[in-house]
């Protein structure tokens, strides 16, 4: 089958692609390549103006309203801007130490290593995959290699630095989030509590969905991220339930390895979440989503909890 789309033509196969389409694959992953750089450049030159029209437009100051309940079912996404800023003010602490513990970590020639409170490991060297991460008897210092190089993810970080996360992870199970939450189609609860560091990650993965189906996340800010050089979360409202992008994307990027790459956007609906250290967002995953390369000296931490449906 062949068709156009945003000035590209593509030629898409069916069935699995075996080493003599191979080129063809190798195609389509660059000109997904060149349709994320598209869009990058695209953002760089939005005016801030523009950027903030845009972040107002899903933008609430309080998470039990009935327009914010709204905002997450229209658009995928709705963000509090600074309302746990006095749930993080001490969180600072325990990212200097998982920064402390990757650099030494760094030095050393290891590819893993274990203590009686954590695991760290480059890549998959040890564990693999989010469930095993998210579930094994430790908390888990991942620092991620392929598109997300040099990312640091601490899966339940909240075990590891009870002192400086219960605040925020308290806040994140209250009923007033579980209920806005709820306008997601399923009663959902919290699952498991992450830290992401990225320190000068300059190269990020490509616009994607994390799966198909409805999947939430709530990030709150742990440091400022008011520039797209800090690498702010961006999203593309209105595509969780997109089925024409989600059908056009996923044949598109199911020629290739990876089936949940969405370089097919519609770009007046891209949002960069910019927000100040405790800026709360809720997001559905199944919307198109990355976050913004960084520049080589940029800092951004956040603090995710994934919820479950009950
Ligand atoms: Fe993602």
């Amino acid at each position: 089958m062949k068709f156009n789309a945003f000035g590209l033509c593509l030629e898409l196969k069916k069935g699995k692609i075996d080493n003599s389409e191979k080129v063809d694959a190798d195609l389509i992953r660059s000109h997904i390549t060149k349709l994320n750089n598209q869009h990058i450049e695209y953002l760089r030159k939005l005016s801030l103006e523009e950027i903030s029209s845009r972040l107002t437009s899903i933008s609430y100051e309080k998470v039990d309203s009935l327009n914010a309940e709204r905002c997450l079912k229209e658009n995928g996404i709705v963000a509090f801007p600074s309302v746990f800023e006095e749930q993080v003010r001490n969180t600072d602490l325990a990212i200097s130490q998982v920064l402390d513990i990757v650099s030494n970590f760094n030095k050393s020639e290891k590819v893993w290593d274990e203590t009686q409170k954590y695991l760290i490991q480059k890549g998959s060297s040890r564990i693999r995959g989010y469930n095993a991460l998210a579930s094994y008897a430790k908390p888990v210092i991942f620092i991620r290699d392929g598109s997300d190089e040099g990312m640091i993810d601490v899966f339940n970080a909240d075990i590891l630095f009870p002192d400086f996360f219960n605040e925020v992870k308290n806040s994140l199970s209250e009923d007033s989030v579980t209920h806005l939450l709820s306008e997601s189609g399923k009663r959902l609860k919290p699952k498991n509590f992450n830290l992401y560091v990225n320190k000068g990650v300059v190269n990020t993965r490509g616009f994607h969905v994390d799966s198909y189906s409805s999947q939430v996340k709530g990030f709150v800010y742990l440091s400022d991220v008011f520039s797209l050089e800090q690498g702010p979360y961006t999203y593309v409202k209105e595509s969780s339930d997109d089925s024409t992008l989600h059908s056009l994307n996923q044949a598109i990027s199911g020629l290739d390895k990876v089936k949940t790459e969405a370089p097919i956007i519609f770009q007046k609906n891209i949002v960069p979440m910019f927000g100040g250290k405790g800026s709360f967002i809720v997001s559905d995953q199944s919307g198109i989503h990355r976050g913004f390369p960084q520049c080589s000296d940029a800092f951004r931490a956040v603090a995710v909890m994934n919820y479950t449906q009950v």
